[in-house]
This record gives structure tokens, C-alpha cells and sequence, in this order.
């Protein structure tokens, strides 16, 4: 059954965990789908881990329609969610409702996620209003790292700890059908949890948060340039794929691949007449 903005309100009120992944191509898609995870989100953090950038500022529109085109092919049931890009919606109002239709229309994504609280509620209720439904992102917001000075966790003292909860309870005002809270003391987050009625997805923010996101090459160890300390190794995948690759070297150089099983026949006689 397809997942969506209303079975995540659902799940919440059912007391059911969610889940959610990053993915960013259509392979990777259909393997988290096929998982039963709830929701792909295809973060602008493939800037990070797909193009190599030390931050997601410089990922563009066309990067994330390009990817989340890719996604929505391959997820049959997962509700898929697409970032909007640093400057896809800060700069006003109508850019963000036009670059959310764009992902939705373009893309295939059937939600947005876009990061901050107060100052972007106006965007939120607009692109609500449009019939799309958006996922907020608080806490640490990595758009915002120039900002913050770093990638640090958030609302630890009293008045942030309150700014924070306000965020969430505006966004939630604005119409957002999730929050991600990202980098939040636990207590924190679960003290959030338990004051909105939109389902909480938490990312370093543990285990009372409603779901949880990871990106999938930090859980499958794929990805070593940054690991943050809420990272945990579910598979060691990028292991895995390190010796398949040092394995197809050895086999190539000494002869052994490609092997009889791997190659195609011809009529020999055929090729007598080339000689
Ligand atoms: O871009 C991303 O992958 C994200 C998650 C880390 C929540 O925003």
C-alpha cells in the first residue's frame, strides 16, 4: 500500500514507528522499497555523498529533479519526498511554491522538505495550500551551517530548547504533515514529540522521535569522509564493495575473469573463413 502524508498523521496516532531513508537513484529506490521503509527522502545531502561537495549549499534544482526523478521510478510503496534546494525557497514565497511544484510535477515526488522554522512558514502554508505536502526540518539545519558555525546539536540550552519548541509548533501551525529534527538532545526531542500532533522524524535526536531517517551510506558504512556520533553501521556494504572491486581487479589481471560461463560462442567455422 502506497505511504503517504495522511498514513504518516495515521501512524502517529496508532502509536507506529516510521521509517525513512535517503536514496538517490533508481537502484537504491527499489531496494529501500522493497525493505517496507515508509519514506525515501532524496536529501540535497547527495551533494555530499553523490557529487562530493563539503555541504549541500551548492546543489541545484536541476540536482534534485535529475535524482528524484531516478527515485520515483524505483518506489512502488515508499512515500517519496524531495528536498527543496538551498535558494529554491528562501528567496520568496512564490519561488517556493513554483520549485516545489517543479518536483512534484517534474520530479514525481509526492512531498517536499524544506529546512527552518518561523521564517519559512509562510513558504510552508503556500505550498500547502497548492496541494503539497510538506515535510519541515528543524534542529540543526545543515542549509544553515555558515549560520550556525558548524555542524553542532541544537537547542541545548533554555532559550533555544524553547525556540525550538515553538519552531515545531509553527510549522505544525503552517501545515507541515512531519517534522524532522535533526541534532536535538533526546529529552528535547521527545518533549516536541509529545506536544505536536505531526509525526516526528528524528535523525541524532533518539528514540522517542515518532520515525527515524538516516542517509543510507552512512548506515551501510559507505560513506567515511563524516561520520557523525548517530550514525550507526547497520551493514557493512562499503566494506563489502571495497573487496568486490580489489576482487574484480585481481580476477581481470591474472586471466580468470572472464571466465567460459561469461562469454559468448560462435560457429567456429565462421571464423576460420576471417583468418
Ligand atoms: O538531506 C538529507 O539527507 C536530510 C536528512 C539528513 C534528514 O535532510
Amino acid at each position: 500500500m502506497k505511504n503517504t502524508a495522511v498514513t504518516f498523521r495515521q501512524a502517529k496516532e496508532k502509536g507506529e514507528k516510521l521509517t525513512m531513508l535517503t536514496a538517490y537513484d533508481y537502484s537504491t529506490a527499489k531496494l529501500v522499497d522493497g525493505a517496507g521503509i515508509h519514506s525515501i527522502l532524496v536529501g540535497d545531502s547527495l551533494g555530499m555523498v553523490c557529487l562530493g561537495y563539503e555541504d549541500t549549499l551548492s546543489v541545484t534544482m536541476e540536482d534534485m529533479l535529475h535524482h528524484t526523478k531516478a527515485v520515483a521510478r524505483g518506489a512502488k510503496d515508499a512515500l517519496v519526498i524531495a528536498d527543496m534546494p538551498f535558494m529554491s525557497y528562501q528567496t520568496s514565497v512564490y519561488d517556493a511554491v513554483v520549485n516545489a511544484g517543479r518536483l512534484i510535477k517534474e520530479g514525481h515526488a509526492q512531498a517536499v522538505k524544506l529546512e527552518g522554522g518561523k521564517e519559512v512558514c509562510p513558504q510552508i502554508e503556500a505550498i500547502v495550500k497548492a496541494s503539497i505536502p510538506v515535510c519541515a526540518h528543524i534542529g540543526l539545519t545543515p542549509q544553515s551551517i555558515h549560520a550556525f558555525g558548524g555542524f553542532k546539536v541544537q537547542g541545548k540550552g533554555e532559550e533555544a530548547a524553547k525556540k525550538l519548541l515553538e519552531e515545531a509548533q509553527a510549522v505544525e501551525a503552517a501545515g507541515a504533515f512531519a517534522v524532522v529534527l535533526e541534532c536535538v538532545p533526546e529529552a528535547l526531542a521527545k518533549l516536541i514529540t509529545d506536544k505536536i500532533a505531526i509525526p516526528t522524524i528524528g535523525i541524532g535526536a533518539g528514540a522517542g522521535c515518532d520515525g527515524q531517517v538516516l542517509v543510507y551510506q552512512d548506515m551501510l558504512g559507505m560513506y567515511a569522509d563524516f561520520t557523525p556520533k548517530f550514525v550507526k553501521v547497520f551493514a557493512g556494504v562499503g566494506e563489502e564493495m571495497r573487496k568486490g572491486f580489489a576482487a574484480y581487479k585481481k580476477e581481470v589481471q591474472e586471466g580468470s575473469f572472464p571466465a567460459p560461463e561469461h562469454t559468448f560462442k560462435m560457429d567456429e567455422s565462421i571464423l576460420e573463413k576471417l583468418y
